[in-house]
């Protein structure tokens, strides 16, 4: 089946200046439609960021989407409380959730849209059985935990057998987000292995002009698809 393909940037805060959110919100705000927020809890991953009383005082400073990964332990316990603040989609890592369809089920009824986020190391059997159309899968192209890491080229075959298994599942409606490492360079080859979601943190909010950054990824990932 084939897919009409949306391919979004976006700009991980966590690269941004933590003094300045509001500012890196709206030095963007007019290129994308959707920001990435990191949520480390030090458990499971060995970094801390921010917590839902900072994604509250996002919300209103942006009308674009917020993207909330979750790398924390015990993510049914979090899903509400990030609702709450604000976040429109919640992703939670696949070896992080114990009963992933019911984290799962939790954010679609918040009115959140669900992601399953996958370590580098995992390409879990049953995926398909727990996704509906609606959400996606956050692939991690870089260990968890930190920004400005390089980006594991294994993950562009991984996306490929991930979009591969989804389309043959009837699932050609969840899109797949990439996540670490990602620049103007390799986002070309990204789409074309089937990510539709390109997170992108030192690469654009670590640039001298982060404005120019992003439109020249963005311009090397929708190139890929013209
Ligand atoms: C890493 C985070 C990423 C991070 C990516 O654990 O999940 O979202 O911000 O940063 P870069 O783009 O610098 O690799
Ligand atoms: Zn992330």
């Amino acid at each position: 089946m084939s897919r009409t393909r949306h391919v979004q940037l976006a700009p991980s805060l966590l690269a941004s200046d933590f003094a300045d959110l509001g500012g890196a919100l709206r030095q963007l705000e007019d290129l994308v439609e959707v920001f990435h927020v990191d949520i480390m809890d030090g458990h499971f991953v060995p970094n801390i960021t921010l917590g839902p009383m900072v994604v509250e005082a996002l919300r209103p400073r942006t009308e674009r989407l917020l993207d909330v990964h979750l790398m924390v332990a015990d993510p049914d316990r979090w899903v509400r409380p990030y609702r709450d603040a604000g976040a429109d989609w919640i992703s939670v890592h696949w070896e992080a959730a114990t009963h992933l369809e019911r984290t799962l089920s939790e954010i679609r009824k918040s009115g959140a849209r669900a992601g399953v986020a996958l370590n580098p190391g995992s390409f879990p059997d049953g995926l398909e059985y727990v996704l509906t159309d609606r959400d996606f899968v956050l692939v991690m192209s870089v260990n968890p935990g930190f920004g400005g890491q390089s980006f594991l080229p294994a993950s562009l075959v991984k996306l490929a057998a991930l979009r591969r298994r989804l389309d043959d599942a009837g699932l050609a409606g969840v899109q797949l987000e990439i996540d670490g490492g990602v620049d103007a360079g390799n986002a070309a080859d990204i789409v074309r292995a089937g990510a539709d979601i390109l997170v992108a943190g030192s690469s654009v909010y670590g640039a001298d002009d982060p404005r120019q950054a992003a439109q020249q990824l963005l311009k090397a990932a929708l190139a890929a698809i013209a």
